[in-house]
């Protein structure tokens, strides 16, 4: 497995175009959005790498909008301000810097450049939207649209956003694609890596690019545990071998699922991927209840509902209690009418988000 090879190509390309000379200020802004994972990223190693491949859904209407002004700096030196919803953020600021650090060895050009970064979200705030996929996707985008006004190449701007992006957040790197996306080498698909996302939207069958999204806000409140905090229980998990067998054993029934639109194997797999996330987060030491009571009433209901109608969806959670609802447009109403006369009771003041995947 090679897992340098995008490191190696970018760090030689970036040598090459570090002398920056422009007069004024430059002005770049890129949109990213959401994505929501079929097969869970759990468990990282080094510089951001999977220990799995995971695959997911990018979303279309939550997503983040970056605005970045530049100049040379009259010092020479690499500065940065962020502002998010127009205010200054410097929380997020330092975690920006560390960023910047670790990611200017391919963007040598930045050392000498003074930023003005400004995002705001199109979803709330903590509204268990993974909102750092977005906001690395679309800042990660920007700099590869900068890259490209000041040096005019042609180099291919969304895989080394993606790349640019993994380091931010891994699951970041496949919000730079639209519709489905793999993360992380499978002997399964060709050209697959660890260190960049790929769409495989040539090989899922037309149904599912008609699946929407529906998002059960049943806790909007900061998660309990961070990604990265999340991440390290599983260096030492007692699962976590069985649990990386797993997710490659699911990603291949799921990529025939998807190739062959079989909807019911398709939410068979990525309730089991939800389930084992919130098993191996509960078998954690310390172990970690990130479901509300909600959660489960409104899983019993819509087994429920399932059994009754007969309807193909499948849910999916994140590291959170809010429940993802992913069904295709044949049974748009039907899923409406059941949150609004039977789910919404319990999402927090009764918000939901109507989301759907991106375009192919
Ligand atoms: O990309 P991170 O470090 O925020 O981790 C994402 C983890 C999950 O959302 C739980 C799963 C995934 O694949 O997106």
């Amino acid at each position: 497995m090679n897992d340098f090879l995008f490191h190696n190509k970018y760090l030689e390309e970036g040598q090459k175009i570090s002398k920056v000379d422009f007069p004024d200020t430059m002005e770049v802004e890129c949109k990213s959005p959401s994505n929501i994972a079929l097969i869970k990223y759990w468990g990282k190693y080094e510089n951001q790498f999977p220990r799995n491949p995971s695959v997911s859904f990018t979303l279309t209407k939550s997503f983040t909008s970056t605005r970045i002004l530049y100049k040379p700096s009259q010092d020479k030196k690499f500065s940065l301000e962020y502002f998010f919803n127009n205010n200054r953020n410097k929380d997020f600021e330092e975690k920006l810097i560390k960023y910047f650090d670790n990611i200017q060895q391919y963007f040598p050009f930045l050392k000498s450049l003074q930023l003005r970064i400004e995002s705001y979200n199109t979803f709330p705030h903590s509204a268990g939207i993974a909102s750092s996929a977005s906001a690395f996707s679309a800042l990660a985008l920007c700099l590869c649209t900068m890259e490209k006004q000041i040096f005019k190449n042609n180099n291919d701007l969304s895989q080394k956003a993606s790349f640019i992006a993994r380091i931010g957040s891994g699951s970041a790197c496949r919000s730079v694609y639209n519709g489905v996306v793999l993360w992380g080498k499978t002997l399964s698909i060709t050209g697959s890596s660890n260190e960049v996302a790929k769409d495989i939207n040539k090989l899922v069958h037309p149904v599912f690019k008609t699946y929407y999204d529906t998002i059960l806000i049943i806790d909007p409140s900061p998660k309990k545990l961070s990604s990265s905090d999340g991440h390290k229980l599983m260096y030492n998990h007692a699962y976590a071998d069985a649990r990386y067998k797993q997710a490659n054993e699911n990603l291949k029934i799921l990529l025939g699922a998807l190739s062959a639109g079989n909807e019911l194997e398709f939410a068979q797999i990525i309730e089991n991927e939800a389930m084992s996330l919130h098993g191996l987060l509960l078998s954690s030491s310390p172990g970690y209840i990130l479901l509300h009571p909600n959660t489960l009433i409104i899983i019993e209901k819509l087994q429920n509902f399932r059994m009754d109608t007969k309807f193909q969806f499948a849910f999916t959670l994140d590291a959170g209690p809010n429940i993802h609802i992913l069904y295709s447009s044949k049974i748009r109403e039907k899923v409406i009418d059941f949150i609004e006369s039977e789910l919404k009771q319990y999402c927090k003041n009764g918000s939901w988000i109507d989301d759907k995947i991106s375009t192919l």
